[in-house]
């Protein structure tokens, strides 16, 4: 079965200089220890609920994915963050690239797939001019339900959609709250299906609930699979996860305030940005949970090789050393293409070599390039893209971000430092309650002309 590899021998003190050692490996490992220790509790005490997630009956998942199944040309998903970061890997990873330009047969009779996450009127405006409102069915996903931009999306969408049916409630399902919040409400009143986002499980921890599994089912994703590959994560323990916290936790400490994302397959970009939502929401906080200020965290960097070797890794190698690289590959990539023959002589040389091959190649080249300018990097490795790699790649991170952070007494659950931003929003649309928001935000936001050009 493909197994997910985790290598950090470039990493290494025997490899690297100023590595790790083994004794510093094994003092991160106890630190890791006890952030699993941590997080393994709040699991079982029904706090945290994404490691459970495995165990999900997903009997109401596949039953809507069956009703639906060829009655729509197109599915929007509404949501933003953790609502919308997940599926949009899902499709990266699973589904050929260019997707949406295929035929109806060539996606298998499966829509077009369309995330609604930014406001931007010329993203929503887009979406909605290549759909139709008869053959589109919506998924609007918030798990607060008062998310403003996935509220202001969805009331676009749903605008469009009452004037384009005559009965809404074929056409769009909700995830969000059990209980809680105006989506939960709006599902109740109009009498449509609505799938539950258990108040144990964040937003960037949700990609195998619900909130990834269905939307990724009307696609046709095997969800089974894709939950088998994050349940093997620690089918057989958790050193591997262990010993990946104990080398990130080694550089963290040690001043690498930038970790690098760079799977070498374009496939796994957007996975790369839901990295950076998990890794970046979750690690960068202020203070630990007995209120000393620590401004924890390290910046997540998404890239892509090979692109990013002719933008990035100048910079790596020769800019601050204050990088710690992740490389994810792929040993086996899907439609291989071998060159037959090179298109001039000096070319030649590729004669031969496959595409795939070749972006291997170039994997190996980096890290040794790396390793030869003094930048600790580790290699995670997956035999093929597939509904069971990318399950376990979700699953291994997932455990990894907040066993660093609990190592370390931070609350890798939460996101204070987003509320302000909000609040100052709400108060600029006068939304009620925020008044004094509103206020306060029109104290601090003067400008003056003598620094605008
Ligand atoms: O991780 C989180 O909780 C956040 O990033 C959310 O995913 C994001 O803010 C969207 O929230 P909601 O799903 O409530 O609309």
């Amino acid at each position: 079965m493909n197994k997910l590899l985790f290598d950090y021998n470039f990493a290494s003190e025997e490899r690297l200089p100023g590595g790790i050692s083994r004794k510093a490996l094994k003092i991160c490992g106890d630190k890791a220890g006890e952030g699993l220790k941590k997080l393994r509790d709040m699991a079982e005490k029904g706090l945290v609920g994404f490691p459970d997630l495995v165990n999900q009956d997903l009997s109401s998942i596949k039953k809507l994915a069956s009703e639906v199944r060829g009655r729509f040309d197109d599915l929007i998903v509404a949501g933003i963050g953790g609502s919308a970061l997940g599926i949009e890997a899902v499709v990266n990873a699973l589904l050929p690239y260019g997707y949406n330009a295929l035929g109806k047969d060539l996606r298998g009779g499966f829509p077009r797939i369309w995330v609604a996450d930014n406001t931007d009127p010329s993203k929503i405006s887009g979406i909605l001019e290549h759909c139709s409102p008869e053959s589109t069915f919506t998924v609007v996903i918030s798990k607060s339900g008062s998310t403003v931009e996935t509220a202001a999306n969805f009331s676009v969408i749903f605008e469009w959609l009452k004037n384009g049916v005559k009965d809404i409630s074929g056409h769009i399902a909700v995830i969000t709250d059990p209980e809680k919040g105006n989506l939960r409400a709006f599902a109740n009143d109009n009498g449509l299906p609505v799938f539950d986002i258990a108040p144990s499980v964040g937003g960037r921890f949700s990609v195998l609930s619900p909130v990834g599994l269905l939307p990724a089912a009307l696609m046709g994703v095997d969800i089974d699979k894709l939950l088998k590959g994050a349940a093997d994560v620690t089918a057989g323990g958790y050193d591997k996860i262990l010993t990946a916290c104990a080398v990130y936790i080694y550089f963290m400490e040690k001043g690498r305030s930038i970790n690098v994302l760079m799977p070498y397959s374009s496939r796994l970009e957007k996975f790369a940005e839901w990295f950076c939502q998990l890794w970046g929401e979750s690690l960068g906080k202020k203070n630990t949970y007995s209120g000393k200020t620590v401004r924890f965290g390290t910046t997540p960097l998404r890239t892509v090789g090979a692109i990013d070797q002719h933008s990035q890794i100048q910079l790596f190698r020769e800019g601050p050393l204050d990088k710690t690289v992740t490389f994810i590959g792929v040993k086996s990539h899907s439609a291989e293409k071998t060159i037959k023959g090179a298109f001039h002589k000096g070319f030649s040389y590729l004669e031969g070599v496959g595409l795939g091959e070749l972006l291997n190649s170039e994997l190996k080249a980096t890290e040794a390039a790396l390793l030869t300018s003094g930048v600790p990097s580790v290699r995670m490795d997956v035999d093929v893209i597939d509904e069971y790699s990318l399950g376990q790649l979700f699953m291994f991170f997932q455990y990894i971000v907040p066993v660093i952070g609990l190592s370390a007494d931070i609350n890798p659950f939460d996101q204070p430092g987003v509320e302000e931003a909000k609040e100052y929003a709400y108060g600029m649309m006068d939304r009620k309650g925020f008044e004094a928001k509103k206020s306060q935000f029109e104290e601090i936001y003067k400008k003056s002309d003598d620094f605008v050009l």
